[in-house]
């Protein structure tokens, strides 16, 4: 099992004895509000967070992300059959935002995703009022492809979907 640490952090695999604090955060409204998971957040649908198969394994991949003892949210990897090209998520508690954690996490998953997996291009998707993650994901060097309108059902609406993608040839650590 591959352990990423960061000056801050540790990413890790989720344990069944970490879905309390999981459940915590991804039932907090403000955490959740541009988020597909259903709400609330059970201890049956988290669970399938729980796995330990190496990120760059086809699907999506989670990983814990810890402040110390402290679990400050989880970040994601979904690769593609052919594992050439992935797409990005992460979720921090609310506590855990505001410090440069998500960015560190997702710096030690590009690196790990570009020059330990050879991936050739990865991706993210958000709606874009989701003002803090259309920032993080500028500032870690995802050039903004378009936007979807009304491309998404989500909590009750049509929601806009904001591509974003970078390519390994365009990957600076
Ligand atoms: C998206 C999300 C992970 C971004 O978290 P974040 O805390 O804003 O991002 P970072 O951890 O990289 O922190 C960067 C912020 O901390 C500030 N910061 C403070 N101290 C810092 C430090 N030591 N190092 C770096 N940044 C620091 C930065 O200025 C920046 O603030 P800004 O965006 O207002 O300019 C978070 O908002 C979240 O979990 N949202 C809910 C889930 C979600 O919507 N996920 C996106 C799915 S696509």
């Amino acid at each position: 099992m591959t352990v990423l640490t960061t000056p801050r952090l540790s990413l890790r695999p989720l344990t069944p004895a970490d879905l309390p604090a999981v459940l915590a955060y991804r039932n907090d409204p403000q955490v959740a509000r541009y988020q597909g998971w259903a709400l609330p957040a059970t201890l049956e649908a988290a669970a399938a967070l729980v796995a330990d198969a190496p990120l760059g394994t086809p699907g999506w991949v989670q990983r814990g992300v810890w402040a110390g003892a402290r679990l400050a949210g989880d970040v994601a990897l979904n690769t593609d059959s052919w594992r050439q090209q992935a797409e990005v998520g992460v979720t921090l508690a609310a506590w855990a935002q505001g410090q440069g954690y998500a960015a560190e996490a997702l710096r030690a998953v590009m690196a790990h995703a570009f020059d330990d997996l050879g991936l050739h291009r990865l991706q993210a998707s958000a709606d874009p009022r989701n003002g803090a993650v259309a920032r993080l994901l500028t500032r870690l060097g995802f050039r903004h492809e378009g936007t979807s309108l009304r491309s998404c059902w989500h909590r009750d609406e049509w929601a806009d979907d904001a591509r974003y993608g970078l390519l390994r040839s365009e990957w600076t650590p």
